[in-house]
């Protein structure tokens, strides 16, 4: 009860100051920086990956390494920029040499997350990769079927596409990837039509 009412009294400051030193599992001992989120607080499409990587953790902003780079590309294809949307990660530490975040990091860490779609209250969530996509819409999402279909997150719009650093790895997801973008942009054009 105590907990819900908290949610209810919810602001942006108040979480960024309880977020900021947080130290609930062991990402926090070996961070240069928290990456809390940027953006848009009042977007209505809102980006989740995975995690920081080395650029983010120095820079204590998400997806600001390669995959980043091409993270704004894929948004400039549907007319999107970093202002118009909110972007932020599972867990909010570098996990050491990149590797996927843990069980215990992610469910130490998700609340934060929960506060920020809370917050933010996008219409549209677009999950980056299969880490993201597992933690919200299923356990066993797989990614390479379920890619750009809708799902319902907490009611509302939810789709997982290619976490950006799997399509530098891999170029030929690229055009699977571009379709599922088109799907997310006739959806937003829906949002005010
Ligand atoms: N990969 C992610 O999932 N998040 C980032 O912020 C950067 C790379």
């Amino acid at each position: 009860m105590d907990f819900f009412k908290e949610e209810q009294n919810d602001s942006w400051e108040r979480l960024r100051a309880e977020c900021g030193g947080c130290m609930r599992c062991e990402l926090g001992k070996t961070r240069h920086n928290l990456v809390f989120g940027v953006g848009n607080e009042q977007a209505d499409v809102m980006f989740i990956g995975e995690g920081p990587g080395e650029q983010e953790d120095l820079k204590g902003e998400p997806f600001v390494g390669p995959a980043g780079k091409l993270l704004d590309t894929m948004l400039e294809l549907i007319d999107l920029d970093r202002t118009q949307v909110y972007i932020a990660n599972i867990v909010k530490c570098r996990p050491p040499r990149n590797r996927d975040p843990l069980p215990d990091e992610q469910a130490a860490c998700v609340g934060w997350l929960d506060r920020q779609i809370a917050l933010v209250d996008p219409k549209i969530i677009v999950f980056l990769g299969r880490i993201a996509a597992m933690a919200f819409i299923k356990s066993d999402f797989r990614i390479t079927r379920e890619h750009g279909q809708w799902f319902d997150v907490q009611g509302r719009k939810a789709m997982a596409i290619y976490h950006p650093s799997a399509l530098l790895r891999d170029p030929s997801k690229r055009p699977e990837t571009f379709v599922d973008l088109k799907t997310l942009q006739r959806e937003i054009k829906n949002l005010y039509a």
